[in-house]
C-alpha cells in the first residue's frame, strides 16, 4: 500500500489558485478575492481550523475576514449571513461549525447566497448538486473527488462505498461519485453487515468520526481508501477512521490522517472563493 500525499496535492492546487487570485488583483477592476468566515462559537478545534484557513488564504492571495460572534441568536446569525451575501466586496461566505445549541447549518446555511456558498452549506447548493446543476459542493466532498481524480482512480462502473451520510460529507460525496458514474452505496450507523458491504468496494470513503473503525476485513484487496475522519487522540494528535496499519496489506492507496483530505479541503475552499470572485466580477482568467 502507498499513501496519498494530500499536502502535495494541496500545494499543486494552491499554485493555480495563487495565479488566479493574482490575475484577479491585476485585472481592470483590481478584484481582491475575499472569503468571510463567520465563527459563532469559541470552540477550540473550530478556531484552530479558522486560523489554518487564514494562513492558507494569506499564502494564496485570498483575503480572509473572520467575524467572531458571541453565541448569537438564530436571527442574529441569519442576518449576518444575509448581510455578507449582499456585500459586493465579499465573494465567499462560510459559517464555521459547531453552531450554538439548537441551530443547524442546514437551516441557517439557507441564508448564504448560493453564488457565495463556497462550502456548500445551503440546501439550495445540495439540491442543485443532486439535480446535476452547477453548485459549490462542500469543500471536503470536493476534496475527496479531487484526490480520486488526481490519483486517476477509475470511477465509471466502479463500486464505491461511502460510510457516513451527513449533509456536509457523506451525501455530497455520494452525489459526486454518482455523477462520475460509480455505483454508489451509502452506509451509516444502522447499516447491517458494514464490513461485508465495504469489502466489495473498489473505492471506499470513510466519513464517520470513529477512530480505527475501518479494519482489514472492510477493505477489498487493491481498493483505494479515502479517510475523511478526524479523531483527536489523548496526546493531542489526530487519527482517521481507518486503521492504517491493519489495512496496509490490502488497500492499494490510502489517504493518511493528518496530511490527506484535510489540506486538500482547505485549498479547494479557496479555489471556490476565487471561482466565485471570477464569476461575480465577470473576470475570466486563463
Ligand atoms: N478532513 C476534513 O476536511 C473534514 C471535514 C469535515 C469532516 N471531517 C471529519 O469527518 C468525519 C465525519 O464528519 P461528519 O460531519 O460527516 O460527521 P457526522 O455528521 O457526525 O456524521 C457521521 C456519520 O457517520 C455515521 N456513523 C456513525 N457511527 C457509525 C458506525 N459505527 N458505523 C457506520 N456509520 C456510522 C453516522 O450515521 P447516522 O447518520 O446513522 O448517525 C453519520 O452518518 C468526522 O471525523 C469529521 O471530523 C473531516
Amino acid at each position: 500500500m502507498s499513501l496519498i500525499d494530500g499536502r502535495a496535492i494541496a500545494a499543486a492546487i494552491g499554485q493555480a489558485v495563487t495565479a488566479r487570485a493574482a490575475a484577479l488583483r491585476a485585472s481592470a477592476g483590481a478584484v481582491a478575492p475575499t472569503l468571510a468566515v463567520v465563527v459563532p462559537t469559541r470552540d477550540e478545534a473550530a478556531l484552530w481550523y479558522v486560523r489554518s484557513i487564514g494562513r492558507a488564504a494569506g499564502r494564496t492571495g485570498v483575503d480572509c475576514r473572520v467575524l467572531q460572534l458571541s453565541e448569537p441568536s438564530e436571527a442574529e446569525l441569519r442576518t449576518t449571513l444575509r448581510d455578507l451575501s449582499a456585500d459586493d466586496t465579499v465573494h465567499g461566505v462560510i459559517c464555521q461549525t459547531p453552531l450554538p445549541a439548537g441551530l443547524s447549518l442546514s437551516e441557517v446555511g439557507g441564508d448564504i447566497d448560493p453564488a457565495k456558498d463556497v462550502d456548500g452549506a445551503s440546501p439550495v447548493s445540495l439540491g442543485r448538486l443532486a439535480a446535476g446543476l452547477p453548485a459549490f459542493a462542500p469543500a471536503t466532498a470536493a476534496a475527496v473527488l479531487e484526490i480520486l481524480r488526481r490519483e486517476q482512480t477509475p470511477l465509471t462502473g466502479a463500486r464505491a462505498v461511502v460510510v457516513g451520510r451527513s449533509t456536509v460529507v457523506g451525501k455530497p460525496v455520494a452525489l459526486l461519485l454518482l455523477a462520475e458514474n460509480a455505483t454508489v452505496t451509502v452506509c451509516h450507523s444502522r447499516t447491517a453487515d458494514l464490513a461485508e458491504i465495504c469489502s466489495g468496494a473498489d473505492v471506499l470513503v470513510a466519513a464517520v468520526g470513529r477512530a480505527g473503525l475501518i479494519g482489514a476485513d472492510f477493505v477489498k484487496p487493491g481498493a483505494v481508501v479515502i479517510d475523511v475522519g478526524t479523531n483527536p487522540t489523548a496526546d493531542g494528535g489526530l487519527v482517521g477512521d481507518v486503521d492504517a496499519s491493519a489495512v496496509a496489506g490490502r488497500a492499494a492507496r490510502l489517504t493518511p490522517v493528518p496530511g490527506g483530505v484535510g489540506p486538500v479541503t482547505t485549498m479547494l475552499l479557496l479555489r471556490h472563493v476565487v471561482t466565485a470572485a471570477e464569476t461575480a466580477t465577470g473576470t475570466t482568467v486563463t
